[in-house]
């Protein structure tokens, strides 16, 4: 069952002004711990406090960095530790050893912000605990909407937070990749873009897997619907099964596929996926290109809510983290970004009656088969067909079909098959 996370004392709030400047450990030195160091040692003038970096975790401590020699490398974690810094920000990806850092850190009631959502969405159970339990803050607005700080807003505000559901654009390197495709770009030149901008994770097989999208959803989950999902229980979808003609064919249609997520709960189960979608052009999501993220919050109290902004790349990342590292010395209201502990659940898929985008393939679709009949014969009605087109010596067409259940799609498509030997490609219509 559903519980709202119980009420937590927490010790008087330390709003702490360091006089000679914020230390701060850095944990990983990458795009985005260069970033940080980078906007740490000239800080805009908004700035409140000046920085000071303690020093750096690496693998290759002897690796040139943009930051030359001015941040002091090391591959020993823990000594980064010891004389405490004021706080520590973890940029280094991954499971461990960020997991046992950040751990260490709070057990020293050392505030930590992170960017990682690996960690959150994996051991966010564990983490969150710790820093309940000890009072450390913990700051993680830069893992989901880099660029965009709306996560610790409303951990301040309850009522705007109050909402059923939400869905959002929340991977920048697959929404720049399909943007790009879009674009005549090739797939391999555009993932090979996004890695030198800095946009793709350490293993951008977790972006165009769907399951950096699948992490960000399971803490969007935690933070506004207070429950616990595992991420590799979320039915995701990547990018890799997406053709460049799909881009183009969805445009034809009136709209766009977007790299979404989407997710509702209603007090008794939580319904979510994260994959590709077709987004029509009147929705809010349909013009969130390139690097851009977005998330449209529905159902508040005082009408839907849209953020957007860039979803990826190290400078928008960092500054995110600044704000993060000066709001944890602040220790503004909250220790933790959330409230407690959420109860644990199951995600189940989202949106069983969608619209859908389906292209078929097989030589059989060149002598035009009744198609509209054939899945008529099942209840899917069709509303938009393109002409077959013959690609790599495959013949392909493009349809959209009227809203109905995935069940029954499914088994209309098998039948299709069945008699025509075509395969098929769908995608949700996201509403
Ligand atoms: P990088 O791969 O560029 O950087 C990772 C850094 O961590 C490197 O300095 C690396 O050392 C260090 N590191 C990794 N593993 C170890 C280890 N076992 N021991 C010591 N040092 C280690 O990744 P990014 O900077 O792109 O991403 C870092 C984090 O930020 C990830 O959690 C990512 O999800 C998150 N993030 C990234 C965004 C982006 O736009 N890139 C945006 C929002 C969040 P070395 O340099 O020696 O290899
Ligand atoms: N690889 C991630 C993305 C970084 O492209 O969205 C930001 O979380």
């Amino acid at each position: 069952m559903f519980t709202v996370a119980p009420a937590r004392t927490l010790a008087p709030a330390t709003h702490r002004s360091p006089r000679n400047g914020v230390s701060i450990a850095l944990f990983g030195l990458g795009h985005v711990g260069s970033a940080v160091a980078g906007l740490a040692l000239e800080p805009p003038r908004a700035a409140r406090w000046p920085f000071r970096i303690t020093g750096a975790l690496v693998r290759d401590v002897h690796r040139p960095r943009p930051t030359g020699n001015a941040v002091a490398r090391t591959s020993a974690g823990d000594s980064l530790l010891d004389p405490a810094p004021d706080v520590i920000v973890e940029a280094l990806g991954g499971l461990e050893p960020a997991r046992t850092l950040v751990l260490k850190a709070i057990e020293r009631r050392i505030p930590v912000v992170t960017a990682n959502k690996s960690l959150l969405a994996v051991h966010g159970d564990e983490v969150f605990a710790a820093a309940a339990a000890t009072g450390t803050p913990l700051r993680y607005e830069a893992a989901v909407l880099a660029g965009v700080p709306f996560l610790g807003t409303f951990a301040r505000r309850r009522i705007a937070a109050s909402f059923p559901s939400f869905c959002g654009v929340v991977n920048g390197t697959t929404n720049f990749i399909l943007t790009e495709m879009a674009a005549s770009r090739s797939y391999s030149e555009a993932l090979a873009d996004a890695q030198r901008r800095g946009f793709a994770e350490p293993d951008p097989s977790n972006d165009v897997l769907g399951i950096d999208a699948a992490q960000k959803l399971a803490i969007l989950i935690r933070h506004f619907a207070q429950c616990s999902v595992r991420a590799d229980a979320i039915e995701a979808t990547g990018i890799a099964g997406l053709w460049a003609r799909d881009l183009h064919h969805a445009a034809a249609f009136g709209g766009a596929i977007k790299p979404v997520v989407a997710a509702a709960w209603d007090g008794v189960e939580v319904t979510a996926f994260a994959g590709p979608a077709f987004v029509p052009s009147s929705h809010a999501l349909a013009r969130i290109d390139g690097v851009q993220n977005a998330i449209l919050l529905r159902g508040a109290p005082g009408g839907d809510l849209l953020f957007a902004g860039p979803g990826a790349g190290p400078l928008p990342t960092a500054a995110t983290i600044l704000d993060d590292v000066v709001e944890a010395i602040e220790d503004v209201e909250t220790r933790t970004m959330d409230g407690g502990i959420p109860d644990v659940r199951a995600a189940r898929p989202e949106a069983p009656v969608t619209g859908w985008f389906i292209r078929l393939t097989g030589a059989a679709l060149a002598a035009g088969p009744d198609i509209s009949g054939l899945l008529g014969a099942h209840g899917v009605r069709l509303r938009r067909a393109s002409e077959e087109e013959v690609h790599d010596g495959r013949t392909a067409q493009w349809l959209t079909a009227y809203p109905c259940e995935r069940r029954r799609l499914e088994t209309a498509l098998c039948a299709l098959g069945a008699a025509t030997g075509c395969d098929a490609f769908c995608v949700r219509e996201l509403t």
